[in-house]
């Protein structure tokens, strides 16, 4: 059950934590440049909603990837475990080091199991669409079932170190464990991951 969080279309389970819990955990003022100057090239007509409900441009769907800190996204984002959306919102922190006991969620587990990772992109891609995507289309995230985050939709990878990959489709490590973070290498399948 999705409780409504901050605005009319914002919606996550509300003990969620969102990207504005990691402020201490990522570079604010390159994020904040980024957003007024429209960097990531997406349009900024459309209107999107912050996360403290003061209107702002809608300048597309990122993932940030802070040093040793969750994904935090922010534009049109639904989440989706086993067929159901669980979170459609503007603003969500999904856990990226394995040990959140509130998966796909981070609820801050990996401050506390010492997750160790710079938040750069060391492998992989996210695969271009083959049309241009609308200004103001969200991007779907699937749970795989013990797996990866699926990418069903535009969005930008806003590493630590300011890389970037942009696409519409790909894999996003869960597991913390993919040599090639932030995308998955198949890794979770020689852990055992287990997402639940
Ligand atoms: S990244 Fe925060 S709990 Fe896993």
């Amino acid at each position: 059950m999705v409780a409504a969080r901050g605005g009319e279309r914002a919606a996550v389970p509300a003990n969620v934590k969102m990207r504005r819990d990691f402020r201490d955990e990522r570079d604010e003022t390159r994020m904040s440049d980024e957003r007024r100057t429209g960097a990531n090239g997406a349009g900024s007509d459309a209107q999107g909603t912050s996360a403290g409900n003061a209107p702002t441009a809608f300048l597309g769907n990122l993932v940030e990837v802070p040093d040793s800190g969750p994904l935090c996204l922010t534009g049109r984002i639904r989440v989706e475990v086993a067929g159901e959306i669980v979170a459609d919102t503007d603003d969500v922190a999904l856990c990226r080091c394995g040990h959140s006991g509130n998966k796909p969620f981070c609820d801050g587990s990996h401050r506390r199991v010492g997750f160790d990772d710079p938040g750069v992109i060391q492998g992989g891609r996210l695969v271009p669409g083959g049309e241009e995507p609308a200004p103001d289309e969200p991007v779907l995230i699937v749970c795989a079932a013990n797996g990866p985050l699926l990418v069903r939709g535009p969005l930008t990878v806003v590493a630590a170190d300011g890389g970037r990959a942009q696409g519409t489709k790909g894999a996003l490590c869960r597991c913390g464990a993919s040599s090639t973070k932030p995308f998955c290498d198949g890794t979770h399948k020689d852990t055992g991951f287990q997402a639940t």
